[in-house]
């Protein structure tokens, strides 16, 4: 496939950053979407160009670092994949590509593609985990009966990889897809009791201090999650909310 690339490129966050045209040739259709932007890099660094910079650690949908914009979806056009696990062949040949960070006030753009999405790992400071005593006398956690379908409910929230994808792509730049995960996988779950209520007001308020927007209850962020994350999160993270707020 012969294609043109329309990238953003942004020296730093004080750059004010445009849109610049790039083609590549010869790109397999059995490619991923990195693996194309490898052979541009390559392509730039032979002619003296300095490479695009975009994240990416895993490249097996794991880490949630590939954040891109892709003709105007998180990810690309493909559902329930990562940048990384995009593969060319939802592309055809003389196709022109517009790729771009994930725009956010909360992400603000570190270089070209890459973006500070440090205000997760913030929001997961502030609650994010639940504290257990480790002198030895701990009880297994394993010997806790769990309901199967609460447990079930844990897993799927906990399989968030806090890739940002809901933010970029809601019109508030809501991470409440994201929090309602992180809230909820603790929620369902025996062991996170203890801590609930400090939990969801200390993760949801320093979402608001982060400044992400509000829920626009559109469901855009449920569709464009890699990892299918349901907004049944948002709803039990509002429960918990007001749960919480109520116990004072
Ligand atoms: S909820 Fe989905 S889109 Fe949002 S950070 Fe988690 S995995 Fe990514
Ligand atoms: S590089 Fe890790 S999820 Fe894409």
């Amino acid at each position: 496939m012969n294609l043109t690339l329309k990238i953003w490129r942004q020296k730093s966050s004080a750059d004010k950053g445009q849109m610049i045209e790039y083609k590549v040739s010869e790109i397999s259709e059995h490619m991923s979407f990195l693996e194309m932007m490898d052979v541009l890099n390559e392509q730039l660094i032979a002619e003296g160009d300095e490479p695009v910079a975009f994240d990416h650690d895993c490249r097996e949908g794991i880490c949630g670092m590939c954040s891109m914009y892709i003709n105007g979806e998180a990810h690309g056009p493909d559902r329930g994949v990562t940048t990384c696990q995009l593969h060319m062949r939802m592309f055809k040949d003389g196709d022109t590509i517009t790729i771009e960070p994930f725009r956010a006030k909360a992400f603000p753009v570190i270089k070209d593609l890459v973006v500070d999405r440090t205000a997760f790992d913030r929001i997961q400071h502030a609650g994010g985990y639940i504290s257990v005593n480790t002198s030895g006398n701990t009880q297994d956690a394993n010997a806790i009966p769990i309901a199967k379908e609460a447990a079930d409910e844990a897993m799927d929230a906990a399989t968030c990889i806090g890739c940002g994808a809901c933010v970029a792509t809601c019109k508030n730049a809501s991470a409440m897809l994201f929090v309602g995960a992180k809230v909820s996988q603790y929620a369902l779950l025996p062991q996170g009791q203890v801590e609930a209520a400090d939990r969801v007001m200390a993760m949801v308020n320093q979402m608001d201090l982060e400044g992400f927007g509000n829920c626009t209850n559109t469901g855009a962020c449920e569709i464009e999650c890699p990892k299918g994350i349901s907004l049944e999160n948002i709803a039990r993270m509002n429960r918990e909310y007001l749960k919480a707020s109520l116990k004072g």
